[in-house]
């Protein structure tokens, strides 16, 4: 496997507050000023434990004071594969119970997990990177980051031009979602998941961790050179990316880092 490295230089900015409720007040905020601003705003999002205070938030805000999602666009990073997007594993179930049976958001897309043929999936993964061009392409990108390193399911290896394709999961990527699964055999092997190519060419990008377990891999992320051995890396580089962590995250981030 050929590496790609660059250098240590950070252009994201590090925000650290002192624990899970602020943090997804913080993200919560910062993407309903987004789509106060441009009612038509496109929002990338992710799955997983660390959005759902966000997702929660932005439903009560939709409710409580009537934030409008009618004319925003909504794509998600990633879907296992294969997966039915009915079962209730799969990320579309998981978006649909925890955002968008909630908002008032018509249009909204994750990567299709439907087994077939190699050529098919290609297809669908490059309709999927035209559909985010011809949205105007994506105005704010909200990633967690996995214990491996992953953003998306774009796992260690995933080089920087990458796009939407088919990826083989990590293996502490697939023993994290074994429980979920009810076993480490039920667990997927793969995923359809946004490339990092595409992750990096959102407008904005706000990367969340949260808790003691991320503390390892946001150290790494934040500290070692930029690499595709550690794909959350990458979002350094970004020119308007942000890094908001609690402190449980950030305990291993040296001061400097900040
Ligand atoms: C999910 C995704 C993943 C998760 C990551 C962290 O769509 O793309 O990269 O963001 O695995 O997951 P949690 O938040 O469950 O720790």
């Amino acid at each position: 496997m050929t590496s790609t490295t660059a250098d240590r230089a950070t252009s994201a900015s590090v925000f650290v507050v002192p624990d899970y409720d602020t943090l997804c007040d913080l993200v919560t905020n910062r993407i309903a000023a987004l789509v106060h601003d441009k009612p038509n705003a496109v929002l990338g999002l992710a799955t997983g434990s660390t959005p759902l205070g966000v997702y929660d938030r932005l439903a009560r805000r939709h409710a409580g004071d009537g934030l409008d999602f009618s004319q925003v666009t909504c794509f998600n990073l990633d879907e296992y594969y294969p997966m039915d997007a009915n079962s209730p594993h799969s990320y579309h179930h998981f978006m649909q119970e925890n955002l968008f049976s909630r908002i008032n958001c018509p249009r909204w897309f994750v990567p299709d997990g439907q087994p077939r043929g190699e050529a098919e999936i290609a297809h669908a993964c490059r309709d999927y990177e035209a559909r985010i061009a011809a949205s105007g392409g994506i105005d704010l990108q909200l990633l967690g980051i996995g214990r491996s390193g992953h953003i998306g399911f774009n796992e260690p290896g995933s080089p920087p031009d990458s796009r939407t394709r088919l990826v083989t999961l990590h293996a502490m990527t697939r023993q994290d979602a074994a429980d979920s699964f009810g076993g480490l055999g039920n667990v997927p092997r793969q995923a359809v998941s946004m490339g990092i190519g595409t992750i990096l060419d959102a407008r904005e990008i706000v990367m969340m961790a949260s808790g003691a377990a991320k503390a390892s891999i946001v150290q790494s992320a934040w500290t070692e050179d930029v690499a595709d051995h550690v794909p959350a890396s990458w979002v350094r580089l970004h020119p308007n990316a942000r890094l908001c962590l609690d402190t449980d995250a950030a305990s291993l981030l040296p001061h400097e880092n900040r």
